[in-house]
């Protein structure tokens, strides 16, 4: 299985690139810096191929398809993982901080689906399917984190691209999988707090291993479903606050005060 990772040089793409590799996967990755990927590289089997280049940039997605189909012919599963959290109220978010942050997470999945889909279309169906578009959002696509809103807000656009397009792409046998990870033991926090800010968390609030996270994809990429939950209750909480919108506003309102 071919499979495109932006984002792959740390954290959870690197997580589930060991994991692919180790099991036979032939990958193309991705990041913006380049010794951090080929570090990463030194240490799988396969050769993977790097291109490195910033997710915002429409020509790295290009880049990224043109390299898996050169070096492999085919594309089995692109997973759109790159992005970066911000830690600022809605009111302080500057116009400049929400265009950083939509061209990254947001078009930066949008620039890699454009770029795949035509290939996907036209390739032979394997194992039932053409091609996998997985992205990987948060559990914050269905609650919007005060503090954190810009940053929730392109993790709930990336649901709605996902949504939309299992659909559109049903019928010409490409599967999309949204990934919804709560709160994984990364280098995110440190990245997120680089841009100001610090990000409270909860004592009671769940942390996970990025390997776990990892193989809840791999699962999902060997058996495409529509949404990956790796930490199973939150997907019944935040179902629960949907229904009840106001269920989460005391829990982040005391959490507040206290910070
Ligand atoms: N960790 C969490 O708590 C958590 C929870 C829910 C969802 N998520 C989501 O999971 C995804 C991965 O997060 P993570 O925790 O693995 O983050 P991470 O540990 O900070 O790793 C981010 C990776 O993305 C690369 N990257 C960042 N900006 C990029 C850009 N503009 N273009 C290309 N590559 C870029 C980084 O390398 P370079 O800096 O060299 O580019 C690095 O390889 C993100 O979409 C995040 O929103 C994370």
């Amino acid at each position: 299985m071919v499979t495109i990772i932006t984002g792959a040089s740390d954290g959870i793409g690197a997580a589930l690139a060991r994991h692919l590799a180790a099991s036979g996967g032939r990958l193309v990755l991705n990041a913006r810096g380049r010794e951090r990927l080929e570090a990463l590289a030194a240490t799988l089997p396969g050769s993977p191929v790097l291109v490195t280049g910033d997710v915002a940039d429409p020509a790295t997605a290009q880049a990224l398809v043109n390299a898996a189909r050169q070096h492999f012919g085919r594309i089995d599963t692109v997973v759109a993982n790159a992005g970066y959290g911000l830690v600022r109220t809605i009111a302080d978010t500057t116009p400049e901080e929400w265009q950083a942050i939509l061209a990254t997470n947001l078009l930066g999945t949008i620039h890699l689906v454009r770029a795949a889909l035509p290939h996907l279309a036209t390739q032979d169906l394997r194992d039932g399917y053409r091609g996998h578009v997985m992205l990987v959002s948060s559990a914050l696509a269905r609650r919007g984190r005060p503090e954190a809103g810009a940053y929730s807000a392109t993790k709930a656009a990336q649901l709605s691209v996902a949504e939309a397009l299992r659909v559109e792409v049903a019928d010409q046998r490409i599967a999309v999988t949204s990934v919804h990870p709560v709160a994984t033991a990364t280098g995110f926090i440190s990245a997120a707090e680089a841009h100001g800010g610090t990000w409270a968390r909860g004592t009671s609030e769940p942390v996970q291993d990025p390997q776990v996270v990892a193989r809840a994809m791999a699962d999902a990429i060997a058996r495409p479903r529509a949404e990956v939950w790796p930490h199973g209750l939150s997907r019944w909480a935040l179902g629960l606050g949907t229904l009840w919108p106001t269920l989460f506003d005391g829990y982040f309102l005391r959490r507040m005060r206290r910070k």
